[in-house]
């Protein structure tokens, strides 16, 4: 693990939507790496949030990569309107299609980089025939639809399966949901990449102080998985 290489990803879930662009702006300047996206349809999930129109105003405000969480229905409607809108990586959700594959490659054919998240209660094996095409499995550690929720332990064994079926494939393992400076260090050791957090960090006045000491974690963690 080379803590070099990790990425952390504010969720702007949890940020002030008066001032998005403001937040943005100035997690960029605490350090962050990516910023997330949580698209919510009050149908795949109970809960309601932005579309492209937000992502396409955040677009010149940051050089960081967007990072599109769809957490919609009927996913391949939008994937054209996230993309023109400037998101960088756009995550689908297994369970929102019957078309995985086909969706997959709608995400890239549009510039896209292509990512594929399952639920806690969800099964690797659901995406088991996908893994040679995706940029990214986002394994959430939360049901999705609302920031602050608790992490559910049982996903941390769920990624180190991913991170070992893994082999050589290049795709990124980001995982969403209760991240905090206390635990992203065992997360990065059973072989997280990118970390999402969303009331971590924006219920904190110092974004600098949180983001620091989530990355001084992931060092620690880094010299542990050393030893
Ligand atoms: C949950 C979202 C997450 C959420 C994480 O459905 O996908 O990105 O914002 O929030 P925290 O970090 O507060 O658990
Ligand atoms: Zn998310």
């Amino acid at each position: 693990m080379n803590p070099a290489h990790l990425k952390i990803a504010p969720s702007i879930l949890s940020a002030d939507f008066a001032r998005l662009g403001e937040e943005v702006r100035a997690v960029e300047k605490a350090g962050a790496d990516w910023i997330h996206v949580d698209v919510m349809d009050g149908h795949f999930v109970p809960n309601l949030t932005i579309g492209p129109v937000v992502v396409e105003c955040l677009r010149p405000l940051t050089k960081l990569p967007l990072d599109c969480h769809l957490m919609i229905s009927r996913p391949e409607d939008w994937i054209e309107s996230f993309a023109k809108a400037g998101a960088n990586y756009i995550t689908v959700h297994a369970e929102a299609t019957s078309h995985l594959d086909r969706l997959l490659h709608q995400i890239k054919e549009c510039g896209a980089k292509a990512g594929v998240s399952i639920n806690p209660g969800t099964s690797l094996a659901m995406i088991e025939e996908v893994l040679d095409i995706v940029d990214l499995v986002l394994v959430m550690s939360v049901n999705p639809g609302f920031g602050g929720q608790k992490f559910i332990e049982s996903t941390l064994s769920k990624v180190e399966r991913l991170a070992e079926v893994r082999g050589k494939r290049k795709f990124l393992i980001e995982i969403d949901g209760g991240v905090k400076a206390t635990n992203i260090g065992e997360m990065a050791k059973a072989g997280v990449d990118v970390f999402v957090a969303g009331s971590a960090i924006f219920a904190e006045k110092n974004y600098t102080r949180v983001i620091s000491d989530m990355r001084t974690a992931l060092k620690k963690a880094a010299r542990e998985s050393l030893l």
